[in-house]
């Protein structure tokens, strides 16, 4: 069946109306013609695949990863770059039009490296190692990730050759910066340990077993360094941190601006206190708020590291602490999961009545339904969007708010 593609949903597939029905096809561009085979049908819509391509469309690239279309991570990848930022920056403004009914217009699109930009991957295993395709449990034998840095290309290489029976799951992680890496492999049985230790031993500056949500450190420090500017962060393996380092440089950098000078500044959701050491330097006073115990331990450490003295970290649900508290805080910065905030989180934040709120965001949905609550006592003053994640349709959101 031919169709003409109309418009692109939020994931980066085409759409086209068929018998009056929206059908969503994979890797298919405005304006493209294409033959396509159905691949399943819902009461409202129908999902695609396509065929042959008959008209091409001007924005489309030929993928530089040879597993784009089996992966499914990199499911913009037949993008060019330009057109990439205008779909993102098209995605944003069409969600936050529908949950906040308001017209916004993007501060600053700020981009990134297009390849060899994340310092982390998770690697399944069963039978064989690979990533999962996305959405499902089914793993995509791959002998690359180009948008990995080479130094986790140079060890995924090494483990794709031996055999990995009863690892479950393998992490990677490596700073381009500090020429640090880790290894973090999740078993459920025992393994020969000592032959992954002289494996890796050369190859990689830390491995860890993680066996009943247990880390055992085999060789190295059991973490690693990553820098941001001049400022430096331990990681444990269980801490979250932004997976694109230079991206996270810049978002950090735009959270400062829309910040400003002189603040008694309150970071919820802080993971290894990033956010708040790193605008430290321009505040009177941050506390920061993050419930993973590892990550707190990181966050004291750097703050140590970094030599700040005007920084507390508290590790607690920021729910709990908000609601026994009775600080004052000139701004609130908050970095939640993708789940975004409560109801019951937005009033404890409304009660403290911050002039300034900043919402960094890598789910814009959760983002604007939350702003749209946001918005009964705060006016909504500027959004700029970080490529976090070229070629996926995934971007990060910086949002300002101000007391009404
Ligand atoms: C998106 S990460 C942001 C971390 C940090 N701001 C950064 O940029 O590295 C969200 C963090 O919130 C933490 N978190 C999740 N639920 C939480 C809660 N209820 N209270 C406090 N922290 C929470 C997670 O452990 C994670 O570190």
């Amino acid at each position: 069946m031919i169709v003409t593609i109309t418009n692109l949903d939020h994931n980066g597939r085409g759409i086209s109306k068929i018998d009056g029905k929206t059908c969503f096809i994979e890797n298919a561009l405005i304006n493209e013609e294409v033959d396509i085979e159905i691949t399943s049908e819902k009461k409202k819509y129908m999902c695609a695949k396509v065929k042959n391509i008959i008209k091409k469309s001007e924005d489309r690239v030929l993928e530089q990863c040879k597993y784009a279309k089996i992966c499914g991570g990199c499911n913009i990848m037949h993008i060019n770059y330009d057109k990439q930022i205008e779909f993102k920056i098209n995605k944003i403004k069409e969600i936050f039009n529908k949950f906040c009914k308001i017209n916004i217009n993007i501060d600053e699109f700020i981009k990134s490296e297009q390849l060899f930009y994340r310092n982390k991957i998770t690697l399944h295993v069963s039978n064989k190692v690979g990533l999962y395709k996305e959405k499902t449990n089914e793993i995509i034998e791959v002998d690359n990730c180009l948008i990995c840095n080479k130094k986790i290309n140079e060890i995924y290489n090494i483990l794709n050759k031996i055999d990995l029976k009863n690892i479950e799951k393998i992490t990677i992680r490596s700073s381009e910066i500090t020429n640090e890496s880790m290894v973090i492999f999740d078993i459920n049985s025992d393994i020969d340990i000592q032959k992954y230790k002289d494996l890796l031993i050369n190859n990689v500056t830390t491995f860890i077993v993680k066996k009943n949500n247990q880390y055992d450190t085999i060789f190295g420090k059991g973490f690693i360094y990553e820098k941001l500017n001049d400022l430096i962060f331990k990681i444990s393996p269980d801490s979250f941190f932004q997976v694109n380092t230079l991206g996270a440089q810049k978002l950090y950098s735009k959270v400062k601006d829309y910040l400003g000078k002189n603040n008694n500044v309150l970071d919820l959701y802080c993971g290894t206190g990033t956010i708040g050491i790193f605008i430290s330097d321009i505040s009177l006073n941050v506390v920061g708020i993050e419930i993973n115990k590892y990550a707190v331990c990181d966050a004291n450490e750097n703050k140590k590291i970094n030599n700040i003295s005007n920084i507390k970290f508290i590790c607690d649900d920021s729910q709990n602490v908000l609601k026994n508290t009775n600080m004052n805080f000139d701004a609130v910065i908050v970095d939640p999961p993708r789940s975004g905030l409560s109801k019951d989180m937005i009033n404890s934040i409304f009660k403290i009545e911050p002039k300034k709120i900043i919402y960094v965001s890598c789910d814009p949905i959760t983002l604007a339904r939350d702003v749209n609550l946001l918005i009964e006592k705060y006016d909504f003053k500027k959004i700029s969007l970080v490529d976090m994640f070229p070629n996926t349709s995934h971007v990060e959101s910086v949002v300002l708010l101000e007391k009404m």
